[in-house]
């Protein structure tokens, strides 16, 4: 089955083109990134205009990646919510169009379950259920379990701000530009992580996450300053430590309190290097294994979206042309089915 995935929830418009939930023939981005520079941050009015103007240029271009025209595709796949509404109502405008005029069949996914599905893309080896995600991303922070495609069991969430957002805000009050995730993942490489004692909020307390009091630790400390040369590295350090201590410890009780031993981890901030180190050491100790989507995968795109919506498909999920944006959208609140099963490492891995 040939899915045309279409995501335009923030400032990436993206179309891609991928067989049977796996395989990507096309993959098309275009980043409004530099546009939201300029301002500090996203401007949601700026992105709705921009998505509307790349939409159709970058599904034609995942059309023409994937060498086939609209006549091979079978279904479209739409993110639905959450997101900016102005910029999702574009991508969901255009998927109703298209599925419309070609009579094809049409499925609305919600943005947080293509993060969670960008690892079933390729050909590496994939996840079983249920497992662990950790999706952390510039809007979201959350640790779930993943039962099955669609099918999650909520263990914690921020309390206050996302990851992502905790990133980009402590690098704004240091001068840097947005996002400023990967400048502070660079710039830690270099610094000193105990340099500047900052608080771990909720480490040990549940699964929820807090950020926004490292947050203000970080701006008291700085009192109006701007940090240059090694003290900036060792600021970055400190606080991208902190904070990637508070997720790690959160995921590892998950994965030994579930009893579960694979972790998959996405979002934007997936590709952080410290994370990512303090996830492997976590999923050493609980002998776990740990599935991380390459980094552009990480990152918002179409591909995942295709992914999850080829599930819902297969599954008999049909939206009709009332299919609507939504700002604001759970991950589906569905009862689970059961408690998770201990399997021992490498059983039954597929
Ligand atoms: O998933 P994403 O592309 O968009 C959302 O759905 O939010 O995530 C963007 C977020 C931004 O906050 C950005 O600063 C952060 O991901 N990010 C990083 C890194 N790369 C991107 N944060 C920390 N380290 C990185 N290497
Ligand atoms: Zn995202």
């Amino acid at each position: 089955m040939l899915i045309l995935g279409i995501e335009t929830s923030c400032d990436e418009t993206a179309a891609a083109v991928v067989r049977d939930g796996q395989h990507v023939l096309g993959d098309a981005l275009f980043s409004q990134v530099t546009m939201h520079a300029v301002y500090g941050g996203i401007v949601p009015e700026v992105a709705s205009r921009a998505h509307i103007e790349k939409v159709l240029p970058v599904v034609d271009e995942a059309l023409a990646q994937a060498g086939v025209g609209i006549e091979a595709i079978d279904a479209v796949a739409v993110t639905r919510g959450p997101g900016l509404v102005g910029a999702l109502l574009v991508g969901v405008q255009v998927a109703k169009a298209l599925a419309w005029s070609r009579g094809l069949p049409l499925v609305g996914v919600n943005h947080l379950e293509g993060h969670l599905a960008a690892v079933f893309l390729g050909d590496g080896e994939k996840p079983r259920f249920p497992h662990i995600g950790l999706l952390v991303s510039g809007g979201h922070s959350e640790i779930l379990v993943v039962e099955g495609h669609g099918r999650y069991r909520m263990l914690g969430a921020t309390r206050d701000d996302a990851a992502g957002e905790a990133f980009d805000k402590v690098g704004k009050m240091c001068g840097m530009g947005y996002p400023a995730g990967p400048d502070i993942d660079r710039l830690a490489t270099t610094g000193n992580p105990k340099a500047v004692t900052l608080p771990r909020a909720m480490k040990n307390k549940g699964y929820d996450m807090s950020f926004s009091g490292l947050k203000t630790a970080v701006a008291q400390h700085l009192q109006g300053h701007k940090p240059e040369g090694q003290a900036l590295a060792d600021l970055c350090a400190s606080f991208q430590a902190a904070l990637v201590d508070q997720i790690v410890d959160k995921v590892e009780r998950a994965l030994v309190e579930e009893h579960l031993f694979e972790l998959v981890v996405s979002g934007g901030v997936a590709a952080n290097r410290g994370l990512r180190a303090g996830l492997a050491a976590a999923c050493a100790r609980a002998k776990a294994t740990l599935f991380a989507p390459p980094p552009s995968r990480c990152t918002d795109n179409a591909a995942m979206i295709a992914c999850a919506g080829y599930h819902r498909l297969i599954a008999g999920e049909r939206a009709d042309l009332s299919l609507n944006a939504t700002a604001s959208l759970p991950l589906d609140p569905r009862p689970s089915a059961s408690k998770s099963a201990r399997k021992g490492p490498g059983v039954g891995r597929s």
